[in-house]
């Protein structure tokens, strides 16, 4: 290439660089456009903020939302729907020493102040007066299926109060084999 073509090249691509560059070049007074802004700016309710939550209160979580450890029961309160909870709901765990040890640690912490330690209703609340809660080796209890102890754990039963707010799901099951595991040990007692 000739030294004048090279010039003559030169010189138009630097006329193309100003071009190009007036043409992109940024307005500071303009905001600059945001590349997923979502990463930025999140759908989640920012703190402080005024929302349609009354005051003092968290915002509500969003709809469809499931908490950890609390999958939405598919059941109502009462007992009808707690005999469909025996028929229809398995123990997604099996007794093993470590659930047991879990269930019987959940069992103490929420169970055993009205049922007593060994579940024989006799629990420190029963011994001051409230209503004393049956045993839980009498026949009726003995006669419900897993589910439905579970049911009477998420919903509660006559004075017994719902208990799903505080114990997750997975601690209730194991409440349940820990129950079965005290009914079993009663009834070898009585042997
Ligand atoms: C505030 C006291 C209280 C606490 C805490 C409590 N219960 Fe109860 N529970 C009762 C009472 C009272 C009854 C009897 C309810 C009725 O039918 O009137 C009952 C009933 C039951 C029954 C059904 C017994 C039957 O024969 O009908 C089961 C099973 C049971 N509770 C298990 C549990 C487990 C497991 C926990 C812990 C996760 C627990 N309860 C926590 C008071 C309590």
């Amino acid at each position: 290439m000739s030294p004048s073509r090279l010039n003559a090249s030169l010189a138009l691509l630097l006329v193309v660089i100003w071009a190009l560059t007036w043409a992109i070049r940024q307005d500071p007074g303009r905001r600059s456009h945001a590349f997923m802004p979502e990463m930025a700016s999140s759908l989640t309710h920012e703190p402080q903020a005024e929302g349609p939550w009354a005051e003092g209160l968290p915002p509500p979580p969003p709809e469809g939302s499931i908490p950890r450890g609390h999958p939405p029961l598919l059941f109502g309160a009462g007992k009808e729907e707690a005999e469909r909870a025996g028929r229809q709901l398995k123990n997604p765990f099996s007794p093993t020493p470590k659930a047991l040890e879990r269930g019987a640690k959940v069992f103490a912490n929420y169970c055993a102040v009205c049922h007593g330690s060994a579940g024989a209703g006799d629990g420190t609340v029963a011994k001051v007066g409230v209503p004393a809660p049956p045993s839980l080796y009498g026949a009726s209890a003995r006669g419900m299926a897993d589910g439905r102890i579970f049911h009477v754990i998420s919903f509660g039963q006559g004075n017994m109060p719902s208990h799903a707010t505080q114990i997750a799901s997975e601690d209730r099951w194991k409440a349940v084999l820990h129950v079965r595991e005290l009914q079993r040990r009663a009834r070898e007692e009585k042997r």
